[in-house]
């Protein structure tokens, strides 16, 4: 008899939180308004829900609640309309998560100083939460993760709120969840995680499909219904855990495939062979084969931290996960594998790196974003300079390098004056910019190192141009 009735309250609830997301009534919140957050949340605001962006940095809070970006692929213009129009509203006061009927985190998930998970801000957030959680709101994570976050750490930290959600199997048919039979809980929660590719024109968030998984059957059957509002496609997996798990192997599919690639680069370097000419043959495959890159090294938020989120873990099961491992290890050898190729071609002309000049042209850890994270640029300055180089950089999306948590070059871009590109001893093409002329630059330099084939359509003065 109880059981009915509970099958009934949670029958009603659920069908209460679809009609506020199908009203657009429903409240949103995000947390963490960085590179994630703050495009999702406006993505809520643009469908027309009240939504509610939370952040501890004050900095960001008054310049987005002044209708600023902070960000530069995020227009100012869409902001400054839906701060307007008062359906996003950044703040910093958390007790207003009380008010939000769906709440999702989107905070930092980096790797410590000894390279394992770094969960404080998810921790932090949690705990939050819990401070302000109210029955009925459904909570979603969207920060990359091992398997295991949600229902291990965020759960038992949001239940310390004296609210609780059973974590129970259920088998999925489609987009529908079918559950085991149990109470209707407090409150919900699922995972679902973020595949932007930030400043990617050809697939707006929107168009890309969104995992989700619950920690319960309802959890799920809700995070579905929020994100169908905003999303072309969702794609329900039977747990939170799997919607992690399938975050990490992209991830860990492109390091392996970008870590595959730099290797046979270094091989066919040796053997005299363009990598560049061979990858645009071999995708000429249409089934079987998806391309991908060499480089100067990994960079970005994403490719060079989470596959050891999953290192991390697996641990725990007294796994040792050798395909990540390797692909880490060939992948953070690629800065060092410029300098040398640089060192080597200065020796060719009787030149030496200590104290030659060095021109770095880009600084973002790939073309067209502001972005520095994890850039390979950066590392390769720094082993530059300990060689005694000294090195200039150029990048439109940074006029000035301020001090960071592992450099401090203190350094401000160039102007890309013909003497600029003319009188250093070499200019490495680290970052592919469209902005940049590149038959210019070939044609000013001494000496460029082009790590990004950048200048494949260069016809004029190729024997100045070295491939890495
Ligand atoms: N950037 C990407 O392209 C990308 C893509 C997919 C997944 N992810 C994942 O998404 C998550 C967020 O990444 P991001 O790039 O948006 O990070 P970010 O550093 O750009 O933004 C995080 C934001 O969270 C805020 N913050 C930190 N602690 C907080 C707290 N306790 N409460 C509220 N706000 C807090 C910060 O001030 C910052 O504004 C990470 O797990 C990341 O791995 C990022």
């Amino acid at each position: 008899m109880n059981k009915k009735k509970d099958s009934e309250e949670s029958l009603a609830a659920h069908a209460a939180f679809v009609s506020k997301i199908e009203q657009r009534t429903a409240r949103v919140g995000v947390i963490g308004l960085g590179y994630v957050g703050l495009p999702l949340a406006l993505s809520f605001a643009q469908k027309g829900f009240a939504t509610t962006g939370f952040d501890t940095d004050p900095a960001k809070v008054e310049k987005l609640a002044g209708g600023k970006t902070y960000i530069r692929h995020i227009p100012e213009s869409q902001i400054a309309r839906e701060v307007e129009q008062k359906r996003f509203h950044p703040t910093g006061d958390f007790s207003q998560l009380r008010e939000m009927d769906a709440v999702i985190l989107c905070v930092p998930t980096p790797l410590d100083a000894h390279h394992e998970p770094d969960l404080s801000y998810i921790r932090n957030t949690g705990k939050a939460v819990a401070a302000h959680l109210a029955p009925g709101q459904l909570i979603v994570l969207e920060s990359t993760t091992y398997p295991g976050t949600t229902d291990e750490v965020l759960l038992p930290l949001l239940e310390e709120s004296g609210l609780r959600c059973l974590v129970a199997p259920y088998t999925v048919s489609g987009n529908s969840a079918e559950a085991t039979e149990g109470p209707a809980d407090d409150f919900l929660l699922a995972y679902s995680p973020e595949r932007e590719d930030p400043g990617n024109k050809d697939f707006p968030r929107e168009r890309i499909p969104k995992v989700v998984g619950g920690v319960n059957a309802r959890s799920a059957l809700a995070a579905e219904a929020l994100y169908a509002s905003v999303f072309e496609r969702t794609v329900m997996v039977s747990s939170s855990r799997a919607a992690e798990m399938a975050k990490l192997l992209e991830n860990i599919y492109r390091s392996v495939n970008i870590a595959l690639v730099n290797e046979l680069k270094l091989l066919s370097q040796r053997m005299g062979i363009n990598i560049w000419e061979v990858i645009e043959a071999a995708r000429t495959k249409p089934f079987g084969y998806t391309a991908f890159y060499p480089g100067p090294g990994l960079g970005g938020h994403c490719i060079p931290i989470d596959p050891f989120y999953l290192t991390w873990k697996a641990r725990e099961y007294g796994f040792t996960t050798r395909f990540i491992e390797l692909a880490g290890e060939v992948n953070s050898a690629m800065p060092r594998h410029v300098v040398e190729a640089l060192a080597e071609a200065l020796n060719r002309r009787k030149q030496c790196l200590h104290g030659s000049r060095i021109l770095i042209l880009g600084v973002a850890y790939k073309k067209d974003v502001d972005d520095l994270r994890e850039s390979p640029s950066l590392e390769i300055m720094e082993l530059l300079q300990k060689q005694g180089a000294r090195v200039e950089y150029h990048d439109p999306y940074f006029p000035r390098l301020h001090r960071m948590r592992r450099y401090d070059f203190q350094l401000a871009s160039v102007d890309l004056t013909p003497e600029a590109l003319s009188e250093p001893e070499a200019v490495i093409i680290a970052t592919d910019h469209s902005s940049y002329d590149y038959a210019l630059i070939v044609q000013r330099a001494r000496l460029v190192i082009d790590t990004r084939n950048a200048t494949r359509n260069v016809k004029e003065h190729r024997e100045k141009i070295v491939q890495c």
